[in-house]
């Protein structure tokens, strides 16, 4: 079934589940706004900017849940989101700063419900 002219977002897209979600995403036809923290790493976005249709359909964005309303431009004109981005640490160095982006990620659910989001999944370990 092809979902050509959707436009959905992915938050975290570097990550495991993300890269998956845009691979299968972009394979239906999706025009996809992913939201990374540095587009201009080819380590995080190597593997999604060479899938296929990613050239044609596939946007990226930084965005950190650490900085207000980042993520605005990336929802904006979405009619899904799957919101993966978290902190993820095995190891944690610093427990302020994931505190306060675990935090964050909830205030950033609060935005999507502001700007209108009528599907949205969103994935987290708390
Ligand atoms: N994997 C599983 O089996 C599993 C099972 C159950 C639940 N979950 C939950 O699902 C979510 C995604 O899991 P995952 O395995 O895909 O994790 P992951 O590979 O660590 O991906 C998480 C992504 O979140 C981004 N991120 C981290 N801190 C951020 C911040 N401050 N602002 C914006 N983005 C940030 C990272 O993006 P950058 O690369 O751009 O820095 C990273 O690519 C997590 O909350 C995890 O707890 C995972």
């Amino acid at each position: 079934m092809s979902e050509e002219g959707k436009t959905v977002c992915v938050t975290g897209a570097s990550g495991f589940i993300a890269s998956w979600l845009v691979k299968f995403l972009l394979h239906r036809g999706y025009t996809v706004k992913a939201s990374v923290r540095d587009p201009n790493d080819p380590k995080k976005t190597d593997h999604l900017t060479s899938l296929d249709g990613a050239k044609e359909r596939l946007h990226l964005f930084k965005a950190s849940l650490l900085e207000e309303g980042s993520f605005d431009a990336v929802v904006d004109g979405c009619e899904g989101v799957f919101h993966t981005a978290s902190p993820c640490y095995l190891e944690v160095k610093d427990p302020q700063k994931m505190l306060i982006a675990k935090e964050k990620y909830a205030l950033c659910l609060d935005d999507d419900t502001k700007m209108h989001i009528t599907r949205g999944v969103a994935l987290n370990t708390f």
